[in-house]
């Protein structure tokens, strides 16, 4: 062992004391504790103890006077004990706290952030000012030490492996390493089991949606049939198939089918019209759109009409609406499915086909 003790360069009478010589069981030795004397390549490295050089340490107002430093201690302790307040108003948040009422359960809440948030930000700002007050100061370097292992050690590791194999017994006993095998492969297909509580297969639920040759467009807000006249240009219509009326109220039959069936009705100039997903899938400048975000599922709604860019508020992918749907901003991965229509014999807006391809977030398409 050697200590070198270094007097620290800030006059704080601080010393650093260095135990840094190998005191690891030596592996070429089989476990043998090392002679320092022996195998020396290099110097020894005072790691982390260099003060750079050059740089001169201004001492502190804490470095110098221990009255500061105590009140540095008091405020550091301070700290942690409202931490521990903070702590114990998470816990009557969550326990003291009936969720009988709307305004106990704002109130819980608030409890459960605010004293979350207060002992985390205590035991932070405690950490901050102990190291910027009362731990040391000086400006060190730590010179780097060689990464790899010597060719005794290596060959030690090699050797030790070698005979643990030899113990083991496997390279005799090969029907315990068949029954070793045997016992961990399956345990290997458990993951596969546990994936079956993901539910059942959709199958091809979320490909299709109701919506198909002649069904009328509704209005999402009136539930009336919509004709181009009702449209102003640079107009939106939230809007929602007929058929959707259709479905059980009851049960969830029905808001599945809208959160898949949910479109949305934007009248341009025709002019405007850049491009579309299909030949003359538009009727008079009026072009149809699912209404739900190719990421993650979210509804669209926020319709900049100068521009024709529909805005999804959850993760701000941009659709080109005058462009086929194009994404043109944000995380989405593929332009917005458009829906074909025409109008019926009473002028009403209709659909031409449903949809060509899975509506919704793109993970959908491998259902
Ligand atoms: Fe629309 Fe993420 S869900 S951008």
């Amino acid at each position: 062992m050697s200590e070198r003790e270094t007097a620290g360069a800030s006059g704080s009478g601080r010393h650093f004391t260095d135990r840094s010589t190998d005191h690891s069981p030596d592996l070429a030795t089989g476990g043998a504790t090392r002679d320092p004397s022996a195998h020396r390549e290099e110097p020894e490295a005072d790691y982390g103890h260099e003060l750079v050089p050059g740089l001169t340490h201004t001492p502190r107002r804490t470095d110098i006077d221990p009255k500061a430093a105590k009140r540095a201690e008091r405020q550091v302790l301070g700290l942690f004990l409202l931490s521990v307040a903070g702590t114990l108003v998470f816990f009557i948040g969550f326990y003291a706290v009936q969720l009988d009422s709307a305004e106990n359960v704002g109130l819980s809440t608030k409890l459960l952030g605010g004293g979350l948030g207060l002992a985390l930000f205590c035991i932070g700002a405690a950490a901050i000012h102990w190291a910027r007050k009362l731990m040391s100061g000086e400006e060190v370097v730590q010179e780097r030490h060689r990464l790899r292992s010597s060719d005794e050690e290596r060959a030690a590791v090699i050797k030790d492996f070698q005979r643990g194999v030899e113990d083991s017994g496997v390279p005799r006993r090969k029907a315990i390493l068949g029954g070793l095998v045997a016992a961990t492969a399956p345990l290997l297909l458990t993951p596969i089991v546990l994936l079956r509580d993901l539910g059942p297969l959709p199958g091809r639920k979320l490909r299709e949606t109701v919506w198909t040759e002649g069904v009328r467009i509704l209005s999402d807000v009136t539930e009336r049939p919509v004709r181009v006249a009702d449209i102003p240009i640079g107009g939106y219509v939230a809007a929602i198939p007929e058929t959707l009326l259709d479905l059980p109220h009851e049960g969830s039959a029905q808001l599945a089918e809208r959160g898949k069936s949910a479109v949305m009705l934007m009248r341009l100039r025709p002019e405007e019209i850049v491009s579309q997903q299909g030949d003359n899938w538009g009727y008079e400048g009026v072009l149809c759109y699912s209404r739900i975000c190719t990421h993650v599922g979210c509804p669209l709604g926020l319709y900049e009409q100068t521009t024709h860019h529909m805005l999804c508020p959850c993760h701000q992918s941009t659709f080109d609406i005058a462009d086929s749907g194009r994404v043109v901003f944000g995380p989405a991965a593929r332009d917005l499915p458009q829906l074909a229509i025409t109008v019926d014999n009473d002028g009403y807006l209709v659909a031409k086909q449903g949809f060509t391809e899975p509506v919704g977030p793109s993970f959908w398409e491998r259902g």
